[in-house]
């Protein structure tokens, strides 16, 4: 072996330190992105391994009393309104397709794809064609890494092999998006994008039309702090605006907007849904109900749900009309 020198040695020793100084900073930087990525990806994206055992979970939970023939049968407004105050969490409206008969949706303003990813899931077991409508001006980083054709996380799971799903990077009321759709297209209509009082005042009456007789049209963010409703079928029960969950808290988000914690009060949404039930539905049986967002862990599992996946910042309850 030749012999080294005391300069080459000790040029050695300096090119081990920077190598050793690069690999530190390499491994310090991997470590901080995936900290850093796990933060974000606790609150938006599942476990990719509980996928399957959702889908065998849901399969139990919704097969386990309704065969194939009668989940495909619509079930009518007693049915509608029943199962959901005997489930009044929005989850739940993800079973209005399995167990309901529901087969054309749309979701109006979507974020990461939360919500959707609910709906995907609990839906994967339905062996015929099914369709999803996605709507949002601001689509995330999350929900493309969920939506992508090739290698997302809709498409791994196998979600996108019977629901089709449509995406438009546009606002609730851009003509050119209700042209693409004919009056009574949808079963499920949900609004979820902007909850000022004069946006979803604007939406009622352009997506109304959209949902087919027997279907249903709802929508987010319905709680108030106690103010009464107005005269109309269901308007006197408003759940009140519950505090923002730990989640919230935790990434510092809408906690800070109120001094007690409780979540924002929605009370434009809640206008705009009795006004519109009121003035311009022009028929004084329509009803609103409401979900409770009361779920637990357990509650969930039990059918086939994760906490994880369903908890959010709030639990703002949603709302719904059964278009007859
Ligand atoms: C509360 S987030 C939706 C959350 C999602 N529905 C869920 O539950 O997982 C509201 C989304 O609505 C979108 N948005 C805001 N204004 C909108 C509009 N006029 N039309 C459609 N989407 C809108 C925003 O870009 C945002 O992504």
């Amino acid at each position: 072996m030749k012999p080294t020198t005391i300069g080459e040695r000790g040029q050695n020793i300096s090119q081990k330190r920077k190598q050793f100084c690069i690999a530190a900073i390499l491994i310090i930087a991997f470590a901080r992105f995936a900290i850093f990525n796990k933060t974000e990806f606790d609150l938006n994206f599942v476990d990719d391994s509980s996928f399957e055992k959702k889908t065998e979970n849901q399969l139990t939970a919704v097969g386990r009393d309704s065969t194939t023939t009668e989940r495909s049968r619509r079930w009518n407004e007693t049915e509608i309104v029943s199962y959901m105050a005997a489930h009044p969490q929005r989850n739940y409206m993800a079973h209005l397709f399995g167990r309901g008969g529901f087969r054309k949706g749309i979701e109006i303003g979507v974020q990461d794809g939360r919500f959707s990813d609910i709906i995907l899931s609990a839906n994967h077991f339905l062996k015929e064609k099914w369709s999803m409508v996605l709507v949002d001006p601001n689509p995330t980083k999350y929900l493309n890494r969920r939506m992508r054709k090739e290698n997302g996380k809709w498409a791994q799971a196998g979600f996108l092999e019977y629901c089709d799903i449509t995406f438009h990077k546009t606002n609730s009321t851009d003509p050119a998006l209700l042209n693409e759709y004919t009056d009574g297209h949808f079963d499920f209509v949900y609004l979820d994008g902007s909850h000022t009082h004069d946006a979803v005042t604007s939406e009622m009456p352009l997506w109304w039309k959209k949902v087919a007789p027997g279907g249903i049209l709802a929508g987010h963010d319905y709680c108030n702090y106690g103010e009464k409703g107005l005269s109309c079928n269901g308007c006197d029960s408003i759940p009140l605006c519950q505090a923002y969950t730990p989640s919230s808290v935790k990434f510092k988000r809408e906690s800070a907007n109120t001094k007690s914690g409780r979540a924002a009060n929605q009370m434009g949404v809640v206008m705009a849904v009795q006004e519109w039930l009121i003035n311009e539905s022009g028929d004084p049986t329509l009803t609103v109900h409401h979900t409770l967002e009361d779920f637990t862990s357990e509650s969930l599992e039990k059918d086939g749900f994760k906490f994880a996946d369903v908890i959010r910042r709030d639990r703002n309850p949603s709302w719904f009309i059964y278009k007859p």
